[in-house]
């Protein structure tokens, strides 16, 4: 039969895959074409509809560059990402909750020694970031490389200055654990942000009239020999955008409590200044196994193909 009704299309498709040699391949491939045929059903796509997909769909692939990927701003906007994330973090038996890793991982962090203020000196309020890294069982953690990252008091990340390649790094580092799993530095109140709305993602957020904010957090990445790499950010108590992140990445567990302190040292035994200070706590417990830190986008780039 060449010749297909509206019901018996869907099948015909599903079988043109029948003889793909990787199963896993052929697996996804069927499943997106019901799942893709189910929606025009259901919804009567008009042409004008599928033009306007096509459309948006060219346009999100013209804005990728080697360090911009819309592609991945919409999947993360449409909840696609989070949900990946949740399928594949099922059972954390008892480790840290995780979530997006966010497009301003750009690798390269720089090892920092323990109270480092990572600031570069930006204005902001201070904040004294003290934690630790153990297994499931709370065991100590050493030698762990932590790569925080997060936004100034602007919502703006250092990768975003046009300048970045010459100023380098600013709120951006790798600290290594000591004996006790323990890292700490200094750094200044991040603030929320709005994701990049100067594509059709952000076409599509402002028609759409959803909020394009993530509340303000800090990202961390927890590499360990013979542990699943940790990728999540801690999220401040209080943030007026917690309950609506545009990307869907906050979990109650990922929210700290930041104090408000006036103490004339920080933990680290150090002179605080005479302007109070904040500080966060927050621990991470990583669990056994294995798996690819995740690259930043540029290195992926620079891969051969
Ligand atoms: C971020 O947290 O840096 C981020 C995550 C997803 C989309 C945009 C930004
Ligand atoms: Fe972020």
């Amino acid at each position: 039969m060449i010749e297909f009704s509206e019901t018996e299309l869907t099948a015909a498709v599903v079988d043109s895959f029948r003889d793909t040699p990787n199963p896993r391949a052929k697996f996804l491939l069927q499943e997106l074409v019901k799942s893709l045929h189910d929606y025009v059903l259901k919804t009567e796509l008009t042409f004008e509809e599928w033009e306007t997909a096509i459309d948006f769909l060219t346009r999100t692939g013209q804005k990728c560059t080697p360090i911009r990927q819309e592609f991945i701003l919409l999947s993360d906007v449409l909840g696609v990402s989070m949900l990946v994330d949740a399928v594949n973090h099922r059972d954390r038996g008892g480790a840290t909750q995780t979530t997006v890793l966010g497009p301003f991982y750009v690798g390269e962090h720089k090892v920092m020694l323990h109270g480092t203020d990572i600031s570069s000196a930006l204005p902001g309020e201070r904040l004294f970031v003290q934690s630790r890294v153990t297994d499931v069982n709370g065991k100590p953690l050493a030698g762990v490389a932590v790569d925080v990252w997060h936004a100034d008091d602007s919502g703006h990340y250092d990768s975003q200055r046009a300048n970045y390649l010459d100023e380098g790094a600013s709120s951006r580092a790798r600290f290594v654990t000591d004996a006790d799993g323990r890292f700490f530095f200094r750094t200044i109140l991040p603030f929320s942000y709005p994701v990049p709305t100067d594509g059709p993602v952000g076409e599509l957020i402002g028609a759409t009239r959803r909020p394009a904010m993530r509340p303000a957090h800090i990202h961390f990445l927890a590499v360990a020999p013979g542990y699943e790499p940790l990728v999540t950010h801690v999220f401040m108590a209080g943030d007026p955008n917690i309950e609506c992140d545009v990307v869907f990445g906050v979990k109650h567990e990922l929210i700290a409590k930041i104090e408000k302190r006036t103490d004339p040292t920080m933990p680290d035994g150090k002179p605080a200044g005479s302007s109070p200070w904040h500080l966060m706590t927050y621990e991470f417990k990583i669990k056994p196994g294995g798996g690819a830190a995740p690259k930043p986008l540029a290195a992926k780039a620079n891969e051969p193909a």
